[in-house]
């Protein structure tokens, strides 16, 4: 597939995304409009409900928008059908969750391989680049360690390995320090910040942390659904 080279990550465009219908419809989105630029680190702030998730999870292919348009390197979410949309969660876009998300049974170097697995990289490739991503983000010495058996930190790092696996253009992180302690969590956000800079990768960040809002660089600002601040 040919593509041109966007300056521009994602571009959204009016995004209207509303929950349950009538008298009783919550309207998550209510014309929501950004662009990330290529190479940068962007966090989205906004108290409880403002529809930080609803607004990562229509960028990353995981829902749609009533509404608007999204474009993700270029290309409009909308031209893409479900296998189009699994290959961009797949290929493209890399997901970390508050929740950290591993599989308890496979060990950390596992659960960094379990995207390439998905690809069916050649095992020797894979295992290379296991080892280069869990080194990347300090946890070389871990790989064998389930997660059960790791900090919240490492765990999230884990997954942080996991979510750069495929290379992705773009990294979404909803809250990724929400279930660590103040000194990790920002641990946390360091390495996401050396991350997009060594990495070649373009980050949407949702985050109530002050770290990563002084590490962003921009931040965007949702209340009630729409973007309050730039
Ligand atoms: N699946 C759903 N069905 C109905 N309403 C929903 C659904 N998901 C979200 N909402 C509503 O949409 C609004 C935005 O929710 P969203 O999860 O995007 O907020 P958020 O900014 O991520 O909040 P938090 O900081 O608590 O994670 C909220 O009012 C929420 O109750
Ligand atoms: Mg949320």
């Amino acid at each position: 597939m040919s593509q041109v080279v966007t300056e521009t990550m994602v571009r959204v465009e009016d995004v209207h995304k509303s929950y349950g219908r009538g008298a009783a419809a919550v309207h998550a989105l209510r014309g929501v409009s950004f662009e990330v630029p290529r190479g940068e680190l962007v966090a989205l702030k906004g108290r409880s409900g403002s529809g930080k998730t609803t607004l990562l999870n229509i960028v990353g292919g995981l829902d749609t928008p009533d509404r608007g348009r999204v474009l993700v390197d270029g290309r409009d979410l909308a031209d893409l059908d479900e296998d189009g949309l699994l290959a961009l969660r797949r290929d493209q876009v890399g997901f970390v969750f508050q929740s950290f998300g591993l599989i308890p049974i496979l060990t950390a170097a596992e659960n960094v391989g379990v995207p390439l697995r998905l690809r069916r990289a050649d095992p020797r490739e894979r295992e290379e680049r296991v080892e280069l991503l869990l080194s990347l983000v300090g946890l070389a010495d871990h790989a064998a360690q389930r997660p059960g058996e790791l900090s919240g930190g490492q765990q999230q790092r884990v997954a942080i390995a996991r979510a750069l696996a495929n290379s992705p253009s773009l990294l979404i992180a909803d809250e990724p320090t929400g279930q660590l302690d103040a000194e990790t969590g920002h641990a946390v956000m360091e390495l996401l910040r050396a991350v997009v800079r060594s990495e070649n990768v373009t980050a949407l960040v949702a985050t109530h942390d002050a770290t990563l809002l002084d590490l962003a660089d921009r931040v965007l600002e949702l209340g009630d659904g729409e973007i309050t601040e730039h």
